[in-house]
Protein backbone atom coordinates (compact mmCIF):
# COMPACT_ATOMS: atom_id res chain seq x y z
CA UNK A 1 0.00 0.00 0.00
CA UNK A 2 2.67 2.35 0.67
CA UNK A 3 4.33 1.93 -2.81
CA UNK A 4 1.46 4.17 -4.40
CA UNK A 5 2.99 6.45 -2.43
CA UNK A 6 6.02 6.72 -4.87
CA UNK A 7 4.00 8.21 -7.08
CA UNK A 8 3.97 11.87 -6.63
CA UNK A 9 0.22 12.92 -7.58
CA UNK A 10 -0.51 11.44 -4.07
CA UNK A 11 1.73 12.93 -1.79
CA UNK A 12 -0.04 15.87 -1.09
CA UNK A 13 -3.35 15.80 -0.84
CA UNK A 14 -4.42 18.45 1.35
CA UNK A 15 -3.61 20.63 -2.39
CA UNK A 16 -7.01 20.88 -3.13
CA UNK A 17 -8.07 22.40 0.68
CA UNK A 18 -5.03 25.80 -0.44
CA UNK A 19 -7.15 25.99 -3.63
CA UNK A 20 -10.55 26.31 -2.12
CA UNK A 21 -9.04 28.55 0.46
CA UNK A 22 -7.78 30.87 -2.79
CA UNK A 23 -11.52 31.05 -3.36
CA UNK A 24 -12.27 32.53 -0.11
CA UNK A 25 -13.93 29.04 1.17
CA UNK A 26 -13.41 27.92 4.92
CA UNK A 27 -13.02 24.47 5.94
CA UNK A 28 -16.57 23.65 6.51
CA UNK A 29 -18.17 26.25 3.87
CA UNK A 30 -21.06 24.56 1.45
CA UNK A 31 -19.55 23.84 -1.87
CA UNK A 32 -20.74 22.85 -5.29
CA UNK A 33 -20.17 20.47 -7.59
CA UNK A 34 -19.43 22.64 -10.21
CA UNK A 35 -16.82 24.80 -7.99
CA UNK A 36 -14.55 21.77 -6.99
CA UNK A 37 -14.26 20.48 -10.46
CA UNK A 38 -11.36 22.54 -11.35
CA UNK A 39 -9.19 20.57 -8.66
CA UNK A 40 -11.35 16.89 -8.08
CA UNK A 41 -10.66 15.47 -11.39
CA UNK A 42 -7.40 13.30 -11.36
CA UNK A 43 -7.55 12.21 -15.01
CA UNK A 44 -7.36 14.02 -18.40
CA UNK A 45 -9.76 16.82 -19.92
CA UNK A 46 -11.96 16.78 -16.47
CA UNK A 47 -15.23 16.80 -16.69
CA UNK A 48 -15.88 16.97 -20.43
CA UNK A 49 -14.47 13.13 -20.24
CA UNK A 50 -17.11 12.54 -17.70
CA UNK A 51 -19.83 13.90 -19.94
CA UNK A 52 -18.84 11.15 -22.68
CA UNK A 53 -18.89 8.38 -20.82
CA UNK A 54 -22.82 9.48 -19.73
CA UNK A 55 -23.42 9.88 -23.53
CA UNK A 56 -21.93 6.13 -23.73
CA UNK A 57 -23.57 4.47 -21.26
CA UNK A 58 -26.83 6.29 -21.18
CA UNK A 59 -28.68 7.96 -17.63
CA UNK A 60 -31.67 6.55 -17.40
CA UNK A 61 -33.19 6.79 -13.93
CA UNK A 62 -32.22 5.44 -10.66
CA UNK A 63 -29.44 3.46 -11.80
CA UNK A 64 -26.86 2.13 -9.85
CA UNK A 65 -22.65 2.71 -10.42
CA UNK A 66 -19.61 1.73 -9.05
CA UNK A 67 -16.54 4.07 -9.80
CA UNK A 68 -13.69 2.22 -9.04
CA UNK A 69 -10.43 4.07 -7.96
CA UNK A 70 -12.17 7.39 -7.22
CA UNK A 71 -9.41 9.60 -6.11
CA UNK A 72 -10.82 12.31 -4.10
CA UNK A 73 -14.73 11.80 -5.13
CA UNK A 74 -14.62 14.09 -8.35
CA UNK A 75 -16.26 12.18 -11.23
CA UNK A 76 -18.34 10.37 -8.30
CA UNK A 77 -20.11 13.51 -7.35
CA UNK A 78 -20.47 14.82 -10.82
CA UNK A 79 -22.08 11.63 -11.84
CA UNK A 80 -24.32 11.76 -8.80
CA UNK A 81 -25.02 15.83 -9.40
CA UNK A 82 -25.51 15.13 -13.94
CA UNK A 83 -27.68 12.17 -13.83
CA UNK A 84 -30.04 9.98 -11.30
CA UNK A 85 -27.78 7.43 -10.71
CA UNK A 86 -26.77 6.34 -6.79
CA UNK A 87 -22.55 6.01 -7.09
CA UNK A 88 -20.77 3.87 -4.72
CA UNK A 89 -17.05 5.56 -4.88
CA UNK A 90 -14.64 2.64 -4.28
CA UNK A 91 -11.03 4.16 -3.18
CA UNK A 92 -7.90 2.64 -2.20
CA UNK A 93 -6.03 5.28 -0.17
CA UNK A 94 -7.71 6.30 3.11
CA UNK A 95 -6.32 10.12 3.04
CA UNK A 96 -7.72 10.38 -0.64
CA UNK A 97 -11.06 8.46 0.90
CA UNK A 98 -11.22 10.70 3.73
CA UNK A 99 -10.64 13.79 2.13
CA UNK A 100 -13.39 12.63 -0.77
CA UNK A 101 -16.18 12.30 1.94
CA UNK A 102 -15.93 15.35 2.99
CA UNK A 103 -15.98 17.33 -0.03
CA UNK A 104 -19.72 14.86 -1.04
CA UNK A 105 -20.73 16.05 2.37
CA UNK A 106 -19.83 19.68 1.92
CA UNK A 107 -21.89 19.48 -1.61
CA UNK A 108 -24.34 17.97 0.32
CA UNK A 109 -24.33 14.43 -1.99
CA UNK A 110 -24.10 12.18 0.87
CA UNK A 111 -27.30 10.27 0.11
CA UNK A 112 -26.07 9.90 -3.72
CA UNK A 113 -22.68 8.90 -3.51
CA UNK A 114 -21.38 6.03 -0.66
CA UNK A 115 -17.93 6.21 -0.54
CA UNK A 116 -15.90 2.88 0.32
CA UNK A 117 -12.37 2.80 1.27
CA UNK A 118 -10.51 -0.42 0.21
CA UNK A 119 -9.01 -2.52 -2.74
CA UNK A 120 -11.97 -3.66 -5.35
CA UNK A 121 -9.77 -6.73 -5.41
CA UNK A 122 -11.32 -7.85 -1.66
CA UNK A 123 -14.50 -5.63 -2.62
CA UNK A 124 -17.65 -7.74 -2.00
CA UNK A 125 -21.51 -6.84 -2.62
CA UNK A 126 -23.66 -9.25 -4.73
CA UNK A 127 -23.61 -10.49 -8.40
CA UNK A 128 -25.81 -8.03 -10.67
CA UNK A 129 -25.47 -5.27 -8.13
CA UNK A 130 -24.54 -2.41 -10.29
CA UNK A 131 -26.10 -1.15 -13.77
CA UNK A 132 -22.51 0.01 -14.68
CA UNK A 133 -18.51 0.03 -13.21
CA UNK A 134 -16.93 3.14 -14.52
CA UNK A 135 -13.18 3.69 -13.82
CA UNK A 136 -10.80 6.64 -15.05
CA UNK A 137 -7.04 6.42 -14.51
CA UNK A 138 -7.14 3.52 -11.86
CA UNK A 139 -7.23 0.13 -13.04
CA UNK A 140 -3.38 0.45 -14.71
CA UNK A 141 -2.46 0.66 -10.96
CA UNK A 142 -4.40 -3.06 -10.38
CA UNK A 143 -2.76 -6.38 -10.93
CA UNK A 144 -4.75 -9.70 -11.94
CA UNK A 145 -6.44 -8.22 -14.80
CA UNK A 146 -8.57 -10.97 -14.88
CA UNK A 147 -9.47 -11.29 -11.38
CA UNK A 148 -10.52 -7.77 -11.86
CA UNK A 149 -12.66 -8.03 -15.14
CA UNK A 150 -14.08 -11.19 -13.68
CA UNK A 151 -15.10 -9.46 -10.19
CA UNK A 152 -16.59 -6.89 -12.56
CA UNK A 153 -18.79 -9.14 -14.78
CA UNK A 154 -20.08 -10.59 -11.78
CA UNK A 155 -21.10 -7.26 -9.97
CA UNK A 156 -22.91 -6.05 -13.12
CA UNK A 157 -25.95 -6.37 -14.20
CA UNK A 158 -27.31 -8.38 -17.12
CA UNK A 159 -26.66 -5.37 -20.31
CA UNK A 160 -24.48 -3.72 -17.45
CA UNK A 161 -21.68 -1.40 -19.28
CA UNK A 162 -18.02 -1.53 -18.44
CA UNK A 163 -16.14 1.83 -18.83
CA UNK A 164 -12.76 2.87 -18.42
CA UNK A 165 -10.27 5.48 -19.95
CA UNK A 166 -6.86 3.65 -18.89
CA UNK A 167 -3.14 4.01 -19.08
CA UNK A 168 -2.20 1.35 -21.70
CA UNK A 169 1.50 0.09 -23.14
CA UNK A 170 3.09 0.68 -26.57
CA UNK A 171 5.54 -0.36 -28.13
CA UNK A 172 8.37 -2.89 -26.34
CA UNK A 173 8.95 -1.52 -23.12
CA UNK A 174 12.55 -3.02 -21.35
CA UNK A 175 12.54 -3.86 -17.38
CA UNK A 176 14.55 -0.75 -17.13
CA UNK A 177 11.47 1.64 -18.68
CA UNK A 178 8.78 -0.91 -16.85
CA UNK A 179 10.79 -0.23 -13.33
CA UNK A 180 10.91 3.70 -14.10
CA UNK A 181 6.86 3.87 -15.21
CA UNK A 182 6.13 1.67 -11.95
CA UNK A 183 8.31 4.21 -10.09
CA UNK A 184 6.31 7.02 -11.41
CA UNK A 185 3.10 6.36 -12.07
CA UNK A 186 2.64 2.68 -9.66
CA UNK A 187 1.94 1.45 -13.34
CA UNK A 188 1.26 -2.30 -11.95
CA UNK A 189 -1.02 -3.67 -15.41
CA UNK A 190 -0.05 -2.50 -18.57
CA UNK A 191 -1.57 -3.84 -22.01
CA UNK A 192 -1.91 -2.94 -25.34
CA UNK A 193 -4.25 -2.00 -26.28
CA UNK A 194 -5.30 -5.45 -28.56
CA UNK A 195 -5.16 -6.84 -25.41
CA UNK A 196 -6.91 -5.04 -23.30
CA UNK A 197 -9.80 -5.27 -25.63
CA UNK A 198 -9.09 -9.33 -25.72
CA UNK A 199 -8.63 -9.35 -21.69
CA UNK A 200 -12.23 -8.03 -21.96
CA UNK A 201 -14.07 -10.50 -24.45
CA UNK A 202 -11.76 -13.07 -22.59
CA UNK A 203 -14.31 -12.28 -19.71
CA UNK A 204 -17.12 -12.17 -20.92
CA UNK A 205 -17.91 -9.34 -22.80
CA UNK A 206 -18.74 -7.39 -25.69
CA UNK A 207 -16.87 -4.56 -26.13
CA UNK A 208 -18.91 -1.65 -28.42
CA UNK A 209 -16.10 1.19 -28.42
CA UNK A 210 -12.24 1.09 -27.76
CA UNK A 211 -10.43 4.02 -28.86
CA UNK A 212 -6.57 4.74 -28.98
CA UNK A 213 -6.20 8.04 -27.12
CA UNK A 214 -2.84 8.43 -27.09
CA UNK A 215 -1.84 10.82 -29.31
CA UNK A 216 -4.74 12.95 -27.66
CA UNK A 217 -3.30 12.66 -24.27
CA UNK A 218 0.20 12.98 -25.00
CA UNK A 219 -0.61 16.36 -26.16
CA UNK A 220 -3.08 17.11 -22.75
CA UNK A 221 0.03 15.92 -20.57
CA UNK A 222 2.41 18.29 -23.02
CA UNK A 223 0.26 21.43 -22.28
CA UNK A 224 -0.51 20.50 -18.95
CA UNK A 225 3.15 20.57 -17.72
CA UNK A 226 4.15 24.10 -19.63
CA UNK A 227 1.32 25.58 -17.88
CA UNK A 228 2.07 23.88 -14.57
CA UNK A 229 5.75 25.86 -15.29
CA UNK A 230 4.29 28.85 -16.22
CA UNK A 231 2.37 29.63 -12.97
CA UNK A 232 5.35 28.59 -10.74
CA UNK A 233 4.95 31.48 -8.73
CA UNK A 234 1.28 31.60 -7.98
CA UNK A 235 1.63 27.60 -7.45
CA UNK A 236 4.02 28.29 -4.81
CA UNK A 237 2.62 31.08 -2.70
CA UNK A 238 -0.35 28.96 -2.71
CA UNK A 239 1.04 24.86 -1.83
CA UNK A 240 4.77 25.99 -0.94
CA UNK A 241 7.72 24.52 -2.45
CA UNK A 242 7.66 20.77 -1.35
CA UNK A 243 4.20 20.01 -3.01
CA UNK A 244 5.05 22.51 -6.06
CA UNK A 245 8.42 20.38 -6.86
CA UNK A 246 6.35 17.36 -6.11
CA UNK A 247 3.79 17.69 -8.78
CA UNK A 248 6.17 19.52 -11.01
CA UNK A 249 8.11 16.13 -10.65
CA UNK A 250 4.97 14.18 -11.43
CA UNK A 251 3.45 16.29 -14.36
CA UNK A 252 7.19 16.06 -16.12
CA UNK A 253 7.67 12.49 -15.84
CA UNK A 254 4.22 11.33 -16.91
CA UNK A 255 5.29 14.03 -20.19
CA UNK A 256 8.49 12.22 -20.74
CA UNK A 257 6.62 8.76 -21.10
CA UNK A 258 3.46 9.78 -23.19
CA UNK A 259 6.60 11.44 -25.38
CA UNK A 260 8.80 8.22 -25.44
CA UNK A 261 6.30 6.47 -27.39
CA UNK A 262 6.16 3.98 -24.91
CA UNK A 263 2.82 5.18 -22.51
CA UNK A 264 -0.79 6.07 -24.13
CA UNK A 265 -4.29 5.26 -23.37
CA UNK A 266 -7.68 4.02 -24.28
CA UNK A 267 -11.55 5.10 -23.83
CA UNK A 268 -13.37 1.40 -23.68
CA UNK A 269 -17.03 0.91 -23.48
CA UNK A 270 -18.25 -3.12 -23.00
CA UNK A 271 -21.59 -4.25 -21.85
CA UNK A 272 -21.98 -7.83 -20.18
CA UNK A 273 -24.46 -9.85 -22.10
CA UNK A 274 -28.12 -9.32 -21.60
CA UNK A 275 -28.19 -13.74 -21.03
CA UNK A 276 -24.97 -14.04 -18.84
CA UNK A 277 -25.21 -14.79 -15.28
C1 LIG B 1 -5.24 8.61 -11.03
S1 LIG B 1 -6.33 8.38 -9.68
C2 LIG B 1 -7.88 8.78 -10.47
C3 LIG B 1 -8.97 9.11 -9.48
C4 LIG B 1 -10.33 9.35 -10.10
N1 LIG B 1 -10.74 8.20 -10.90
C5 LIG B 1 -10.32 10.59 -10.95
O1 LIG B 1 -10.26 10.45 -12.17
O2 LIG B 1 -10.37 11.69 -10.41
C6 LIG B 1 -6.47 6.59 -9.50
C7 LIG B 1 -7.02 6.15 -8.14
O3 LIG B 1 -7.19 4.73 -8.13
C8 LIG B 1 -6.97 4.30 -6.78
N2 LIG B 1 -6.71 2.85 -6.75
C9 LIG B 1 -5.58 2.22 -7.13
N3 LIG B 1 -5.68 0.89 -6.92
C10 LIG B 1 -6.91 0.66 -6.40
C11 LIG B 1 -7.60 -0.51 -5.95
N4 LIG B 1 -7.02 -1.71 -6.02
N5 LIG B 1 -8.86 -0.37 -5.47
C12 LIG B 1 -9.44 0.85 -5.39
N6 LIG B 1 -8.83 2.01 -5.79
C13 LIG B 1 -7.58 1.91 -6.30
C14 LIG B 1 -5.77 5.13 -6.37
O4 LIG B 1 -5.59 5.13 -4.97
C15 LIG B 1 -6.10 6.48 -6.98
O5 LIG B 1 -6.77 7.33 -6.08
Amino acid sequence: MSEIKSMKLYAHVGRIFRELGELGKSVDDPLSVDELSAFDQLHYHGTAALDVAMAMIGVDGGQRWLEIGSGLGGPARYLAAYSDAHVTALELQQDQHEVAQSLTARCGLDDRVEHVCGDFLEFEREPGSFDAILSWLALYHIPDRPRLLEKCHRLLAPSGRFYTEDLTARGDIDEAQRALLQRDLYAITLRHINEYRQDLEDAGFEVEICQAMSADWAEFVRVRLAAYRADRARHLRVHGADAVNAMTDFYSAVNRHFQSGKLGGLRLCARKPETAA
